[in-house]
């Protein structure tokens, strides 16, 4: 009878641990950086598009920070695994866009990671100012919701 439990137990564990390491990574939900910028995804829709909202902790401008709306979408939304997204985020207190790229990857306990890569693209008065016009910057989100 006791080998019996223990035989039980070892199975259900080797089987919660199959689960989470096939589990899909999720964009919807509530996520924030290491920075503190906190944005919110939205479910996808059937062509794999998003929306949602962008938070920032941090400006390069003397504004006031406001929350922004975001568009994006993943690649293969049907598929399992860990997948490719890209977003833009449409600054409503700078004259400026973000794009991301990124990927979702999920650990063998289930915790996702968003790992991203940026470009923020500011509006600059006249075409000799291009040289400065462009910032890159990488950002690692975690699931908060
Ligand atoms: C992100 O959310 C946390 C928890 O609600 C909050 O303390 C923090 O101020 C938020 N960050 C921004 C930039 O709003």
């Amino acid at each position: 009878m006791k080998s019996l439990f223990c035989c039980l137990l070892l199975a259900l564990a080797l089987l919660s641990h199959h689960t989470a390491a096939i589990r899909k990574c999720d964009l919807q939900g509530l996520w924030r950086n290491e920075l503190g910028s906190n944005m919110t995804l939205s479910a996808l829709d059937a062509a794999g598009t998003f929306s949602g909202s962008y938070h920032t902790a941090v400006a390069a401008t003397n504004k006031q920070i406001l929350v922004s709306p975001l568009q994006g979408a993943q690649q293969h939304p049907g598929d399992k695994g860990q997948p490719t997204f890209g977003f833009t985020v449409h600054w409503q207190f700078a004259d400026s866009i973000t794009a991301f790229v990124g990927q979702c990857f999920v650990d063998r306990r289930g915790k996702e990671t968003l790992e991203t890569t940026w470009l923020l693209r500011e509006e600059v008065p006249s075409r000799r100012d291009i040289w400065k016009a462009t910032r890159v910057g990488t950002s690692i989100f975690t699931r908060v919701k």
